[in-house]
């Protein structure tokens, strides 16, 4: 029997991060024109279970076609990296990776997985499970944030950094060129990168994507006001805001937004802010990128990356595609 290692969880993000950053954000984005809120502030433990219902309505398919579309190519994914350490960036509960661990664990080749997630709680519980699933794998956890802690990703054997879900279209097209630079340049040669990304389509599929009929999506983007309210002390009355989705087709991508139904002002002590709205003024909570894939082709190879594998359903719905690091 091979024996099961214990996972290692290292700390990049001190337990008083989450409190000094959101004040932060909040007082940039909100204290400026037009008002914006950072997407990342979406999950706490209420959000989290929201996205998770969500991930199961039938109109919203990305979760779903993604799973299917690293189902079926697990194994050549795996084969083609390469790799003998995976890392996955915003893990979560590491639930379709288990798809890759198992095509890993069939080839022989993984010698370690390497969570990356700002939820400790979460990162713990997924490391134990996983470990306990896959004995022989060393599981070394790093609590981190994506956009911060890059250079500090474990280096030695080949690997390959998991970016799935969509996340990428979260960020702005300068943070996206930021975050594919930070990437490239913490890779070595032959390394890679596996990134799941929503394809540009009808825009009505996408409205009804981001626009549910149980309205799931619009309590889930109005939890960021009840996210202040909470940690920041912030007075927002979730009854004078309304939930507006949008496609942007200049920037192809859906902009969620909350809407102030009156003229109101609202106090953020916590980020030592006061904010008076007006009628229909709308803040931005999220962007969620849709791609193309010739665009997507040559952000990463800007970046470094040149694309050895590309993946969809048979719905073009979806995207993976497996890039690798190219010498300098
Ligand atoms: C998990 C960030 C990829 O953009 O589709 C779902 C989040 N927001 N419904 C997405 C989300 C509203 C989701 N990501």
């Amino acid at each position: 029997m091979t024996q099961v290692k214990t996972p290692v969880v290292q700390r990049l993000l001190d337990p008083d991060w989450a409190a000094g950053t959101l004040a932060d954000d909040v007082r940039r984005g909100l204290g400026a024109l037009p008002r914006t809120l950072p997407p990342k502030w979406l999950y706490d433990d209420h959000g989290s279970a929201l996205f998770d219902e969500i991930t199961r309505l039938p109109e919203y398919y990305p979760t779903e076609r993604e799973r299917h579309i690293l189902q079926s190519n697990a194994s050549a994914i795996a084969q083609q990296s390469g790799a003998s350490t995976l890392i996955e960036l915003g893990s979560g509960t590491s639930d379709k990776t288990r798809t890759l661990l198992d095509a890993f664990a069939a080839t022989g080749q993984l010698e370690r997985f390497v969570p990356v997630d700002v939820s400790e709680a979460t990162l713990r519980r997924a490391a134990d499970e996983i470990s306990h699933a896959y004995p022989g794998l060393q599981v070394e956890a790093i609590v981190g944030d994506f956009t911060l802690h890059l250079g500090q990703l474990p280096t030695g054997g080949t690997r390959m950094v998991a970016f799935l879900g969509g996340t990428i279209g979260n960020l702005y097209v300068e943070e996206r060129a930021a975050f594919l630079g930070a990437l490239a340049d913490s890779l070595a040669p032959g390394d890679s990168l596996l990134l799941g990304f929503d394809l540009v389509k009808d825009t009505n599929r996408l409205i009804s994507a981001y626009d549910d009929a149980q309205g799931l999506t619009a309590e889930f983007v109005l939890n960021s006001l009840r996210v202040l309210n909470r940690e920041l002390d912030a007075d927002f009355d979730l009854q004078a805001f309304s939930y507006v989705p949008f496609w942007d087709p200049h920037m192809e991508r859906m902009d969620l937004r909350v809407r102030s139904e009156m003229p109101q002002r609202v106090r953020i002590p916590g980020a030592r802010l006061e904010i008076d709205l007006g009628s229909g003024e709308e803040i931005r909570v999220e962007i969620s990128s849709k791609f193309r894939p010739e665009g997507i082709r040559s952000e990463l190879a800007a970046a470094g990356f040149d694309v050895t594998g590309a993946y969809t359903d048979s719905g073009d719905d979806f995207a993976v595609v497996l890039a690798t690091r190219t010498p300098t």
